[in-house]
């Protein structure tokens, strides 16, 4: 069993995988400046599994935090979920994403170097995929340019990351590229919480079937897929929780920086997630159809056989298990973590 550095641990994909990491008998130290989350998910977790996490309120930008951190835990591997994620917002305010996203990863990597850590899984995205390839998507297809500077930064990241491991073999680095992670714990006490109108559709979709919000505005219905709606790869938030106790078992025992898609393979429109959450539900999710958002794609699916083959994980989770789950911890948590 190992000593589990978590950055954002205390966020969505962040709490789930504190969550798999205690129950998987590892010990885990989180390090977030809970600018986008809540120390309640983790407390949460340790209620869920019966064992306590070491929390650290710090920020990945600042090399005391970071030192600390490593000084007082021994550390064997790092999981790296910390930094900035809103699309919209990364077009208005660039250098904030720059900073957490890109500066901060510089400044773990080198606490790490400092603190004779090599072992590091990192949340990397399916769009650092250039939009031009058709899905399914593996991981041997080039890489683009992301139409946001979010996208921008998940990108920038990985090419240094791989240009560190080419540079120094010390090092043992996993790409993890999720699709759409959605869904929650089957408990209902954690799941996503995002702050103000949520710009992804599942919670979009929760909070109107909740009251929260009128209507569910559907992006296009005239793209060229099975109902003229966006085709996603939906994946269960524990399902990719488990993909980073997989990536870590293969890195434990590797050099080297490689790639892995997180995805089901399987490819849902908007019109079939919002019809199957009804009917699994049997809640209303009312809808307007709405033009086009720039920046989105027809069609984006994994291609996951490279994780199922080498990390020997699989998703055992399917698209009604996902809305089931994210209704559930929605209908218990109708505010999420401040009610
Ligand atoms: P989240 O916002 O719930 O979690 C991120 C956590 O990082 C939060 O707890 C936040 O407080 C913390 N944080 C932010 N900046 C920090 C800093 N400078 N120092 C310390 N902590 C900081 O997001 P999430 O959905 O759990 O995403 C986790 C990671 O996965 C992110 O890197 C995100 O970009 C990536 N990712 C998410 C998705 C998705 O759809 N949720 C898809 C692809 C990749
Ligand atoms: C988006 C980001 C991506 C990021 C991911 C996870 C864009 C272009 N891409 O991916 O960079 O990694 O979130 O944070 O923003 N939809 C609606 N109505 C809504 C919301 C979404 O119809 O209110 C549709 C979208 O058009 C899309 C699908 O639902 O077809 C999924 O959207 P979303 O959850 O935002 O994820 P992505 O666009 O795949």
């Amino acid at each position: 069993m190992a000593n589990i550095l978590v950055t954002g641990g205390a966020g969505y994909i962040g709490s789930h995988t504190c969550l798999e990491l205690l129950e998987a008998g590892h010990d885990v130290v989180v390090l977030d400046n809970l600018s986008n989350s809540s120390e309640e998910s983790l407390k949460r977790v340790q209620e869920l599994t019966g064992k306590s996490l070491k929390f650290i309120q710090g920020d990945i930008r600042d090399p005391h935090d970071l030192d600390q951190a490593f000084a007082t835990h021994k550390i064997d591997a790092v999981i790296h979920f910390a930094g900035l994620k809103a699309v919209g917002e990364s077009q208005k305010i660039p250098l904030s994403y720059f900073d957490h996203n890109i500066a901060g990863s510089i400044q773990l990597t080198q606490a790490m170097e400092r603190a004779g850590v090599f072992n590091l899984v990192f949340s990397s995205s399916a769009t650092v995929y250039d939009e031009a390839n058709i899905s399914p998507l593996d991981e041997t297809m080039p890489t683009g340019m992301p139409s946001n500077n979010y996208g921008y930064t998940k990108l920038i990241v990985e090419q240094l990351l791989q240009k560190l491991a080419i540079a120094d073999p010390r090092w043992s680095i996993a790409l993890l590229r999720y699709f759409n992670p959605v869904g929650a714990h089957k408990s209902g006490r954690i799941g996503e919480d995002p702050q103000g109108i949520p710009n992804n559709l599942m919670p979009y979709v929760t909070q109107v079937a909740v009251g929260r919000r009128e209507k569910l505005s559907i992006y296009g219905d005239d793209y060229d897929t099975i109902d003229g709606t966006g085709v996603r790869d939906y994946i269960h938030v524990v399902d990719l929780a488990n993909a980073h106790l997989c990536a870590l078992n293969n890195r434990l025992n590797a050099k080297g920086c490689r790639a892995w898609n997180i995805g089901t393979g399987n490819g849902c429109s908007v019109l079939e997630v919002k019809n199957t959450f009804e009917k699994v539900n049997g809640v209303a999710v009312a809808y307007e159809i709405a033009p086009r958002r720039s920046g989105d794609v027809a069609t984006s699916f994994a291609n996951n056989a490279r994780a199922v083959t080498e990390l020997g994980w699989t998703a055992k989770y399917t698209l009604e298990d996902m809305l089931a789950d994210s209704w559930n911890w929605q209908k218990q948590n109708p505010t999420g973590y401040q009610s």
